[in-house]
């Protein structure tokens, strides 16, 4: 009715004032306001926020502290030779490009579950893993915290560390289920607060999921020691909680796959059902591809049949299935044994290059009479370092310093190259006098 009055006020309008063309068109006229007029501006990604103010500056020595990909010591981006040499394999095979299945490419998925779990594992000998193939890790999380919010007997309360990975609260909270907070780091000691952490998981209701970062915490650097995880466990299965691990940097915290999996399979070969998400993003340089997986250990392959079933149910509808490319390197890697010792040891010499940064960062900042103790440089593990910088001595490494890193003080190893660490130690030096 609405639209019949307005074509014919237009009509008539048109004939009243002799319009031919450039009339307001019939929705303009409809329509009061845009369709989207009450949107309102979002903040902007604080992360993406400084590469944006990083690329402003024109100074040549400056340096960004805020990236969070692995970066030579050219500062360079850097494609892992084994990635090369198995994209080379995979064109000579002249695959199609066929849809996958709903779960991804089997070839992929089995061999994730075997380097996170061990081959060798209970849940991986009786074929009790549910796995799927996901967009990297931030997919994997999303499709497990969906399929919580869809089968979790208990509370849809998920714990996290406080701090914990910027995009773990939205994730979760965009799944359906409602983040809450653990006790994590200590920013007077910059070491972890393991007693407020262990009575915050002691006093949560039971049958809690908690966010578990299984190694090379982000953004902090600080992961429990291995008996701390034990203890962890325990407290675990004693309330009946269940752990949700992000394990979105194996090998590259250590240098060893194995070692760096050890809350995992500590959990699993305690008796914890647990849920893990796996990225190839930063062990394989595959940011862009999206490569990672999701996993649920099940009790008997029955369950895990029932488990897969809805899996597939619950993906299907988000994006049908998952691209192929990335996988098929990683499948390529991880199954031909030539190819995996390779990559093995090119993880290890990112994850070395990484640690050798932090010493030298150490040594520059004792060596320039720095009073502070940066023991935690070289205590914490992986990408990044919570400096125990303020946000005030941040924000006076960018101006004064062309320096970028975030506000809470952390800064990514990987921007650090032997050819700035002095540079970069001077700057930290000036600002924390
Ligand atoms: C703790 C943690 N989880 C998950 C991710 C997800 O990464 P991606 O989606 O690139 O695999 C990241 C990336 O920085 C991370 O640090």
């Amino acid at each position: 009715m609405l639209r019949t009055t307005a074509r014919t006020a237009l009509t008539a309008s048109r004939r009243t004032i002799g319009l031919r063309a450039a009339t307001p068109s019939l929705a303009a006229v409809v329509r009061t306001k845009s369709t989207w007029a009450d949107v309102k501006q979002g903040p902007p990604d604080a992360i993406l926020g400084i590469t944006e103010a990083f690329k402003k500056d024109s100074f040549d020595q400056k340096i960004n502290l805020g990236v969070g990909a692995y970066r030579d010591d050219q500062g360079k981006p850097y494609v892992l030779p084994s990635v090369k040499k198995a994209e080379k394999l995979i064109v000579e095979k002249n695959l199609d490009k066929e849809y996958a299945g709903i779960t991804g490419v089997p070839a992929f998925t089995s061999a994730a579950a075997e380097l996170a779990y061990g081959a060798n594992s209970a849940p991986i000998l009786e074929n009790r893993v549910a796995i799927t193939q996901t967009i990297s890790g931030t997919g994997a999380l999303r499709v497990g915290g969906a399929f919580l919010e869809r089968f979790y007997p208990g509370s849809k309360k998920i714990l996290l560390p406080t701090p914990s990975w910027a995009n773990h609260a939205a994730v979760f909270r965009d799944s359906g289920l409602t983040p809450e907070q653990y006790t994590y780091y200590d920013k007077e000691s910059i070491s972890l607060n393991f007693e407020g952490m262990l009575n915050d998981i002691e006093s949560a209701p039971n049958g809690t999921i908690v966010v578990l970062h299984a190694c090379a915490h982000n953004p902090t650097g600080v992961d429990p020691t291995p008996e701390q995880w034990r203890k962890i466990s325990e407290v675990m299965m004693k309330k009946g909680h269940f752990p949700f691990f992000d394990m979105a940097y194996q090998g590259f915290a250590s240098g060893d796959t194995a070692k760096d999996a050890y809350a995992v399979r500590y959990f699993v070969e305690q008796g914890h059902q647990v849920a893990l998400c796996q990225s190839f993003a930063k062990n394989m340089g595959l940011y862009g591809e999206r490569v990672g997986a999701f996993s649920l250990v099940c009790e008997s392959p029955e369950e895990k049949a029932r488990v897969d079933s809805q899996l597939k149910i619950l993906i299907r509808p988000i994006y049908s299935n998952p691209p192929i490319h990335g996988a098929r390197i990683a499948a390529e890697i991880l199954n031909n044994p030539e190819l995996k010792q390779q990559w093995l040891e090119e993880v290890k010499g990112m994850a070395d290059r990484m640690i050798s940064m932090r010493h030298l960062l150490k040594k520059n900042l004792e060596e320039l009479g720095s009073k502070h103790d940066w023991s935690h440089v070289t205590s914490q593990i992986g990408m990044f370092c919570f400096t125990g910088l303020k946000p005030e001595q941040v924000d006076r490494l960018a101006q004064e310093f062309s320096v970028y890193g975030t506000r809470d003080g952390r800064i990514s190893i990987s921007g650090i190259t032997s050819a700035n660490v002095k540079r970069l130690a001077e700057a930290i030096h000036e600002v924390s006098k």
